[in-house]
């Protein structure tokens, strides 16, 4: 059966049941400030479980978007994804337990027909009522378990809101266990991969607060969640969701385009499930107006892009500059073939996606290029080569190694050379002592080594993790957080002192001369995006709900100054709608826009309908200054009008 099949025989038998279809929420979760990104059926549901809004109906369903980002890591297992789609059926405040658990056994062993021997069940500890009414289905009772709150109680999505004991229902892929329990011992909860958790039903009665205080909901309620792709994964009896109709066509496509084939080697096959993963999820990120940044989502999707990209290159693939050739963005193009279909936002905002995907590509590229081997070729086999050294060595024994100049050396007389490598990475090595100090230097890329990475070539830090693991070192995050907090507190003194020096290398890098002023012919005019300014940084783009600066190729938009404040007004784009709340000139000829972007997404690249509701008055030809018209009076008292 395919995915679509199920999808749809889901919502019609939920339907069928009075139920009314909802269609998917953005993975933007609206109005939520406690959540990054839509995580569940239930989130854009919320206000009608606490009472805040009445339901259009007691009975919802949907299928729903959802990210996890607790499971970035564990992407390209059997059974783990960022982005999946949630078929959930809701009941506000209507039916409860019984009703929950004959609609959910109902679908799965009468609609489309699961073997019943293969399903097993889980309860919350005490949860009598909900083992009964199983064990009434016919699931022995040997195959409901029951499980205490880190598995059987669900919530809240965000730091605080409903939540509850759950129940969930499991398929047995078939014993024995993988880890040689015994069969008594091996069941839904544990970790041997026989299992899959398909469906879980939450049955939904407290409110949890910040303080995790949970207080009875004005009524009990279900929310429950199954997973399209493990579904899929069962009813293909697949060996993965990868093996699904769901992400053969991506899979497909990363294999041309890196001339592999599928299910001929473990690691290959990571690295092929990790970008076509990534790619997907990266895709409806983008379409929902995530871009990529330093903080929040933007940073989310960032590393999910970067992920994807490291794993890209160990299968070959690489940034084409040439051709300005982005090989997710030709993954992409995959995704939104056969899911713009369900979701219109991937096929509207394809042009985008791609773009976006194509900026951050390139961007990286240029980074790893300089990162990556003075990591891989130098810092990371200098470590290795002090622990050999320091083999065999008592633990105690003098183990100096000064640095001279481009090589370390060892007091026996070997030499180990860090020719290349700047004095700052080796620094730490001074430090030095003893021979057990060597073989933990061996073992671990330290907190400064890899800030100075970060900090001198931009190499970010979950990339050295990433490549560091892959050659038995870890690396010392505690210490690299340090770094980076007094990094902040170099930059909070120094900004505190003598200004925002950032922020003004930016605007004289984005040069004088930039904008070309409009304002004195119209208030109104069609003008490109040439940079995007967020936090005193560049930026590819700017989503909903970010502040930024924009600066235009040129604009009707008059400047703060001459006594004359800056113009507010719309910077429109078919993608987004930026909200300009003050115009301002940090170095002469360049005219940056500052506000929010209220919908959407803004781009640099993009064509924007810029609108001011207030006219410039041109100054009298015998004035040489573009002064505002409000300065006339004092000009004029100079002799200039
Ligand atoms: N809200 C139910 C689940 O995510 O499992």
């Amino acid at each position: 059966m395919q995915s679509s099949e199920i999808r749809q025989r889901f919502l019609d038998f939920f339907q069928g049941q009075g139920h009314l279809l909802v269609p998917s929420s953005s993975l933007i979760p609206a109005g939520d400030p406690t959540l990054l990104l839509t995580t569940a059926g239930m989130v854009q549901f919320k206000p009608y479980f606490t009472g805040e809004m009445e339901p259009p109906r007691r009975r919802l369903t949907s299928v729903q978007k959802c990210f996890r980002v607790t499971d970035v890591e564990s992407v390209g297992d059997s059974s783990h994804l960022t982005l999946f789609e949630m078929l959930g059926n809701f009941s506000i405040g209507d039916y409860f337990k019984h009703e929950a658990i004959d609609f959910a056994w109902e679908f799965i062993t009468g609609n489309l027909k699961l073997p019943k021997e293969r399903l097993w069940t889980t309860v919350f500890l005490d949860d009598d009522e909900a083992l009964e009414l199983w064990a009434r289905k016919g699931v022995p009772r040997e195959r409901i378990r029951r499980l205490g709150e880190k598995d059987n109680f669900w919530g809240p999505a965000g730091d605080e809101g409903p939540c509850g004991p759950c129940s969930e229902i499991h398929y047995d892929n078939g014993g024995p266990c993988r880890l040689g329990k015994p069969d008594d011992q091996c069941g839904p909860d544990c970790s041997c991969g026989r299992f899959l958790e398909i469906w879980n039903l939450v049955f939904m009665q407290f409110y949890q607060d910040r303080a995790r205080k949970r207080t009875p909901l004005p009524r009990p309620n279900i929310d429950t969640g199954m997973g399209l792709e493990r579904i899929t994964r069962v009813m293909q009896g697949a060996a993965s969701v990868y093996d699904t109709d769901i992400f053969q066509p991506i899979i497909a496509r990363v294999c041309e385009l890196a001339h592999k084939r599928y299910g001929q080697d473990g690691g290959t096959d990571i690295a092929i499930r990790v970008v076509a993963e990534h790619a997907r999820s990266a895709a409806f990120l983008i379409a929902d107006g995530v871009v990529p940044g330093n903080a929040g989502r933007g940073y989310v999707l960032r590393r999910l892009i970067r992920r994807a990209i490291l794993f890209g290159n160990k299968l070959g693939l690489a940034y084409d500059a040439a051709n300005a050739d982005s090989f997710l963005a030709a993954v992409a193009e995959v995704v939104i073939q056969h899911l713009g279909g369900v979701y219109p936002e991937l096929a509207q905002g394809r042009t985008f996606i791609v773009r976006v995907l194509q900026q951050e590509e390139a961007q990286f590229a240029r980074t790893i290029e300089t990162g990556l081997p003075l990591l891989e070729e130098k810092l990371i086999p200098l470590h290795k080569e002090v622990g050999r050294l320091a083999m065999g060595k008592q633990a105690e024994s003098p183990f100096r190694i000064p640095s001279t100049g481009g090589s370390i050396r060892i007091p026996s007389s070997e030499t180990v050379s860090v020719a290349g490598i700047l004095d700052a990475l080796t620094a730490p090595l001074l430090e030095i002592q003893t021979s057990a100090e060597a073989v933990e230097f061996s073992k671990r890329i330290s907190g400064l080594e890899a800030f100075m990475l970060y900090d001198t070539y931009g190499f970010p830090v979950e990339v050295t993790a990433e490549v560091a693991r892959e050659h038995g070192l870890s690396v010392d995050m505690e210490g690299f957080n340090k770094e980076m907090e007094a990094q902040r507190e170099r930059a909070r003194a120094a900004s505190g002192f003598g200004g925002d020096f950032e922020r003004l290398r930016v605007y004289q890098e984005l040069g004088a001369g930039h904008t070309a002023f409009l304002g004195y012919d119209t208030t109104h005019a069609t003008s490109e995006v040439v940079a995007i300014i967020v936090n005193g940084e560049r930026a590819n783009a700017a989503g909903q709900g970010q502040e930024a600066e924009v600066v235009l190729r040129e604009t009707p938009f008059y400047a703060e100054g001459g006594g004359q404040a800056g113009d507010g007004g719309r910077l429109e784009s078919p993608r987004g709608l930026f909200q300009v709340e003050d115009t301002q000139s940090p170095v002469a000829g360049l005219i940056v826009h500052r506000g929010k972007v209220a919908s959407g997404v803004i781009a640099a690249g993009d064509q924007v309908a810029a609108t001011t509701p207030r006219a410039t008055t041109r100054p009298p030809t015998c004035c040489t200054r573009r002064c505002a018209p409000s300065w006339a009076a004092t000009c004029a008292s100079r002799g200039r009008w």
